[in-house]
C-alpha cells in the first residue's frame, strides 16, 4: 500500500494520545500512523484494542529521548509528520521526581526534534512538526470574582447553570510563560526548543496549548477518573486545599478533532490555545461527579458527599486556568461539541461500564498485556 503520509503519534498509549490515534487511523486510511509510545505506567494498549488490527496502524514500543531509534524508524518509515503528545503529565509526581520530567519531556522532545531535522533538513516541503502542550505553562491566572461572572465567551462546552468566570483575565497565545511546577517548567522548556528549531532551522512547527482534558481512557491519578473510582469504592475524595482552584475543562474527544484540524490547517510557526470556556471550581465538579455517580449506581443522588475530605494542599497549586480559544475558532472554525454536563455524563457511565479496565489500571495488570500481545511476534 502507497500511503498518502506517514505520522508518527507519540504517546499514542496515553490518555490524549489514544483518542488521537484512535481519530486518525479511522478517519484516514490513507495514512500509515505510528503509535511510538514508551509505555510507562501512563501507557496502555488496551485503550487500543478497537484498532489494533487495523492496516494502517503501526505500533513500535520506544523511547522518544533514544535518538537513534527514532532517528532509524523515521528513515525506514519516510514519516513525513509528527505529532508529539509523549510526556510525563502529572503534577503530583513532578512534585516528587523533577528529574524524570526534564529528561522526557524535554530531552526527549529535543531528540525527536533532531531526528526530524535529521531527516528533513534541506526539503521541509509537506513536513509538519506538531507539539502539544499545555495552558499549564502560562501559570496561574487571578481570581478577582470569587463567585463568577458573566463571561465574555460562549461556547458549546460551557452550560447555563455553570457558565461562570472567576476573572477578567484569560490565557491568550502572547502572554509570557510563568510555569510553577516541574511539569510546567519542563513543558515550557520544550516548547520552546520547538520554536527554536523553526526559528534557527526553518523546521515547521505547531505548538498549541490546552486546558484540562477529561474523557474515558484517563489514567486514574486526574482528579476526574481518581475520583468516580473512589465515590464506586466509597473511598475518601482529598481535596486539596479548600477545593477552590478553578480549571477549564474541555471533553477529550473535542481536543483530538481540534488537533486533527490544527495538523492540517494551522499555520506554521504558529501557537493555537484550545480550551472550552469551561471554568469550575473543584469543589463544584466534584458534587457533581459524586451526584452524578451516586445516580448512575443506582443511590440516592448525593448520598456519597460524605466522602469528601479537605486535605493539604498541592505545593506551588496553581489557582486558577482559563483559556482563551477565540483565535482558534476564528481562524480555523474549530469549537466544542459538547456541553460540559453531557461530556460529565458520559465520562461518568464510561468508567462505570468499563470497570474491567478500571481494575486491570489500579492493580497494574494491564503492564501484563503488552507482554502478552507481543509474546512470539
Ligand atoms: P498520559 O500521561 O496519559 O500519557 C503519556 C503517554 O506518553 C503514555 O502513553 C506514556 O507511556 C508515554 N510516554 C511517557 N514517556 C515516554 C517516553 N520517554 N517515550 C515514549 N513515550 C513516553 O498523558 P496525557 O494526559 O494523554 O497528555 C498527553 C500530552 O498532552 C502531554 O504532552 C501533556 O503535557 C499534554 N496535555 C495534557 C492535558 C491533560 O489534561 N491531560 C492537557 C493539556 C496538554
Ligand atoms: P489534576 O487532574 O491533577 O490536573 P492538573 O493538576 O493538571 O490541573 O488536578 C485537577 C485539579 O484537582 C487540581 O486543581 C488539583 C486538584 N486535585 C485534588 O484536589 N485532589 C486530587 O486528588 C487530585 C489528583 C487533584
Amino acid at each position: 500500500m502507497n500511503y498518502e503520509r506517514t505520522l508518527i503519534i507519540t504517546g499514542g498509549a496515553g490518555f490524549i494520545g489514544s483518542h488521537v490515534v484512535r481519530l486518525f487511523v479511522n478517519k484516514y486510511p490513507r495514512y500509515k500512523i505510528i503509535n511510538l509510545d514508551k509505555l510507562t505506567y501512563a501507557g496502555n494498549l488496551a485503550n487500543l484494542k478497537d484498532i489494533e488490527d487495523k492496516p494502517n496502524y503501526r505500533f513500535v514500543r520506544m523511547d522518544i529521548c533514544d535518538f537513534e531509534g527514532v532517528l532509524k524508524l523515521m528513515q525506514e518509515e519516510q514519516v513525513d509528520g509528527i505529532i508529539h503528545l509523549a510526556a510525563e503529565s502529572h503534577v503530583d509526581r513532578s512534585i516528587k521526581d523533577p528529574f524524570t520530567f526534564a529528561q522526557t519531556n524535554v530531552m526527549g522532545t529535543l531528540s525527536l526534534l533532531q531526528a526530524a531535522k535529521a531527516c528533513w533538513e534541506g526539503d521541509w516541503e509537506g513536513k509538519r512538526f506538531y507539539h502539544i502542550s499545555t495552558d499549564e505553562v502560562y501559570g496561574a491566572l487571578e481570581m478577582t470574582h470569587p463567585e463568577g461572572i458573566e463571561p465574555p465567551f460562549t461556547t458549546k462546552a460551557s452550560s447555563g447553570e455553570h457558565h461562570l468566570a472567576y476573572g477578567e483575565k484569560f490565557f491568550t497565545e502572547d502572554l509570557k510563560y510563568q510555569p510553577h511546577s516541574p511539569y510546567s517548567a519542563a513543558k515550557a522548556s520544550s516548547d520552546h526548543f520547538v520554536r527554536a528549531f523553526h526559528d534557527t532551522f526553518g523546521m515547521p512547527t505547531i505548538v498549541t496549548n490546552c486546558s484540562n482534558n477529561y474523557g474515558p481512557y484517563q489514567f486514574p491519578e486526574k482528579l476526574i477518573p481518581l475520583f468516580i473510582n473512589n465515590i464506586r469504592h466509597r473511598k475518601p475524595l482529598p481535596v486539596y486545599g479548600k477545593g477552590e482552584n478553578v480549571r477549564d475543562w474541555l471533553y477529550v474527544e473535542d481536543h483530538a478533532r481540534a488537533i486533527d484540524v490544527i495538523f492540517h490547517n494551522g499555520r506554521i510557526a504558529e501557537t493555537y490555545n484550545i480550551g472550552g470556556f469551561n471554568e469550575w471550581k473543584n469543589i463544584d465538579i466534584i458534587k457533581v461527579l459524586i451526584r452524578t455517580t451516586d445516580r448512575l449506581l443506582g443511590r440516592p443522588e448525593g448520598a456519597d458527599m460524605d466522602l469528601i475530605t479537605f486535605v493539604t494542599d498541592r505545593a506551588g497549586h496553581d489557582l486558577r486556568y482559563a483559556i482563551d480559544s477565540t483565535k482558534l475558532q476564528k481562524e480555523l472554525g474549530w469549537e466544542p461539541s459538547l456541553q460540559f454536563e453531557e461530556g460529565i455524563e458520559r465520562t461518568v457511565r464510561w468508567y462505570l461500564d468499563n470497570q474491567e479496565w478500571l481494575d486491570n489500571v489500579t492493580s497494574g495488570d494491564y503492564q501484563k498485556y503488552y507482554e502478552q500481545m507481543y509474546a512470539g511476534r
